[in-house]
C-alpha cells in the first residue's frame, strides 16, 4: 500500500479555543528521551486471529513501557497540563478531560505532530504512521476526577487505530489510577458484558509505569483498556497522542456518532469530514499518480466502490449522529 501524505493543522482555531498567553516552548532536542520498548503483546496474544489482524497495520497489541519525554520535557508537558485543565469538561466516560487541547497549546501541538516521535511509532509499530487526522484526536488529556473510588475511565476500546497513553504525572508517587488493558479480545470482553459476568482478575495487566513521561503503545481498537479510580487524593494526568496508519487502505475506526457525543457540536462535523475527505485524497492521488494501463476494467471499478463506500459510510455517519449511544464495557473488576 502506498504511503499517504499528512495531512496538514488546520490554519483557523474553532470558536472559543484561544491559544494560552504563555507556555513553554516545545523544544525535541531538550524535551524527548524516545527509547524502545523491551516487550511486545501481540494481537495473536490477546487472541486475535489471523483474519482480523490482516486488516491492522501492524501485529501489535500493546507494548511494555517506554520513555517518551526527558525530565524536563515531562516537567514542561506538566506545566502546559495543569494551564489546559481550566478548559476540562465531562463526558459520559470520562468525569475530566481536555480535548482539543492542541488548538489551545503550541507545545502540546508540537509535540503530538512531532516527527521524531512519529517516526518512534512508527518503528515501534513496524509500520507507518501520521499524526493523527483528527485535531481533537491529538494530546487529549484525562484528569484524575474529584471523587476518590471513580474511575478515571471505564472499559473500553478506542474509535482510532494507533495511540500511545503517556503519565504526565508520576504514576509512582500515587495510590491506584492504574491504567490497565485485558488480556483478551474485545468480543470476548463484550461477551462478558452482554453477560453481566466479572472479568476474571488474572486477565487484567497493570504495566508498571516508571514515571512521567512514559507512556505505552497499543492498537487502541483491538485492546480492550481503562484508568483506574485512586484510592487516595492526588494528581493524576494521563496524555494520549493518536496516529493513523501511514498507508490508505485499512479500515478506518472512526465513529463520528462518538465524537458527536463528546466534542463540541460546531467543531466535529468539520474535523470528521476533513479526516474523510484527507482518506479520499489519498485514495485518489494514488491512482493519478500510479498510471495502469489494463484491459481488465473491473479494478479501477473496485477503486470507485471504494470512494462510494467511503463517502456513503461518512454521510451515513453523520446524518445519523442522533441515534448515537455511548459505547464501553462499563467499570466491571
Ligand atoms: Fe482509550
Amino acid at each position: 500500500m502506498p504511503v499517504a501524505q499528512p495531512l496538514s493543522f488546520p490554519v483557523t482555531n474553532p470558536a472559543g479555543f484561544a491559544l494560552l498567553d504563555s507556555e513553554p516552548a516545545f523544544d525535541p532536542t531538550r524535551h524527548l528521551a524516545l527509547e524502545m520498548p523491551e516487550t511486545r503483546i501481540s494481537l495473536h496474544d490477546l487472541g486475535y486471529g489471523d483474519e482480523e489482524i490482516a486488516l491492522c497495520p501492524s501485529d501489535l497489541g500493546i507494548t511494555s513501557p517506554f520513555r517518551v519525554l526527558s525530565d524536563e520535557g515531562a516537567a514542561c508537558m506538566l506545566e502546559v497540563a495543569r494551564l489546559l485543565s481550566a478548559h476540562a469538561t465531562s463526558n459520559f466516560r470520562i468525569e475530566r478531560l481536555v480535548r482539543g487541547g492542541t488548538y489551545r497549546s503550541r507545545f502540546l501541538r508540537d509535540l503530538s505532530l512531532s516527527p521524531d516521535v512519529c517516526d518512534w511509532i512508527s518503528r515501534i509499530l513496524g509500520a507507518p504512521v501520521l499524526p493523527h487526522t483528527i485535531p481533537h484526536q491529538l494530546g487529549h488529556l484525562n484528569y484524575n476526577p474529584e471523587k476518590i473510588g471513580t474511575n478515571v475511565d471505564k472499559w473500553h476500546t478506542d474509535t482510532l487505530r494507533i495511540d500511545y497513553v503517556m503519565f504526565v504525572t508520576d504514576p509512582t508517587k500515587v495510590k491506584g489510577g492504574e491504567f490497565q488493558y485485558f488480556q483478551g479480545t474485545k468480543h470476548e470482553m463484550k461477551a462478558l458484558a452482554d453477560a453481566g459476568r466479572p472479568i476474571p482478575a488474572g486477565r487484567i495487566v497493570s504495566p508498571s509505569l516508571p514515571g512521567a513521561g512514559y507512556a505505552v503503545l497499543q492498537q487502541g481498537n483491538m485492546v480492550v483498556h481503562r484508568a483506574k479510580a485512586l484510592t487516595e487524593p492526588a494528581e493524576r494526568i494521563t496524555m494520549v497522542n493518536g496516529y493513523v496508519p501511514g498507508e490508505i487502505g485499512y479500515p478506518d475506526f472512526t465513529r463520528y456518532d462518538q465524537l458527536y457525543l463528546v466534542d463540541p457540536r460546531h467543531v466535529v462535523t468539520e474535523k470528521y469530514t476533513r479526516h474523510v475527505a484527507w482518506m479520499g485524497r489519498e485514495m485518489l492521488r494514488d491512482r493519478i499518480d500510479h498510471p495502469a494501463y489494463s484491459e481488465d476494467r473491473s479494478l479501477d471499478a473496485a477503486h470507485f466502490d471504494r470512494l462510494s463506500a467511503l463517502f456513503a459510510e461518512a454521510a451515513s455517519q453523520i446524518r445519523n449522529a442522533d441515534n448515537a449511544h455511548a459505547e464501553h464495557f462499563g467499570d466491571g473488576e
